[in-house]
């Protein structure tokens, strides 16, 4: 059994804690960091775009938590899938950085480097001056966004294996990988759905197994590889 590649789930706390309401961002990454499973990290940054783009480089699913300053009631929380929209840009300009959140995002688009989930959550400021002390309605709604950002976190943490079943794969056993895989799965407490699909078009590495969203690729898995597997993913 060997895999191709390698992709944690990535929440990014963004912002600059001595700037009041800036640090919102930071602020929900700490209490997150405290409570999500190991499965998702948790980083913070400062906002700098290819910062940024270099440290999602590696995960599929990523999650972005930042201050906007666009002019709605203070802790209002806006969520946007960047990964097939692009994001209010100046609603996003708390930080120093002229080249910011939706420079970073938008420059990975060009590049072909977005990553293939990318949730951006934002959280109206009210107070940008030098301070550690969030504004009270920011530090009312953080409550939320942090539960928001938990449950998102968490279901993108789940994993699909997909069990190649077509005729090449098949023909090496596959459907008894599949079981195992299942077995494996429901022992490990359910994270992992275990199907079957169609040709992935690598039939001489099979029995193929693909896991997203992840983007890994297991070649010539044995129904022995099961357990080691299933470990891996979680
Ligand atoms: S038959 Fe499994 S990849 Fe083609």
């Amino acid at each position: 059994m060997s895999n191709d590649d390698s992709a944690p789930v990535l929440v990014i706390g963004i912002g600059n804690a001595f700037r009041s309401d800036d640090g919102a961002g930071i602020a929900a990454a700490r209490r997150l960091k405290s409570q999500l499973p190991a499965s998702v990290k948790v980083i913070e940054e400062s906002g700098e775009g290819t910062a940024l783009v270099e440290a999602w480089k590696d995960s599929a699913s990523v999650i972005l938590i930042d201050a906007t300053r666009s002019g709605t009631p203070p802790g209002t929380i806006r969520r946007f899938d960047a990964a097939s929209e692009k994001i209010p840009s100046e609603s996003f300009r708390c930080s120093t950085h002229v080249f910011g959140v939706g420079g970073g995002i938008e420059l990975a688009r060009t590049l072909g480097q977005l990553p293939k989930h990318l949730v951006v959550y934002g959280i109206e400021g009210q107070n940008f001056d030098p301070g550690e002390a969030l504004s009270p309605a920011v530090e009312k709604a953080i409550a939320e966004l942090v539960s928001r950002v938990d449950s998102e976190a968490r279901r993108s943490s789940q994993h699909d294996v997909n069990v190649c079943l077509a005729a090449g794969c098949l023909s090496l056993h596959s459907d008894l990988v599949k079981q195992a895989l299942e077995r494996e799965a429901s022992e490990a407490g359910g994270r992992c759905r275990v199907r079957g699909t169609g040709c992935m078009g690598l039939c001489s590495a099979g029995p193929l197994v693909a896991v997203e969203p992840d983007r890994l690729l297991y070649r010539d898995v044995k129904p022995e590889d099961a357990r080691e597997l299933i470990q891996i993913i979680n």
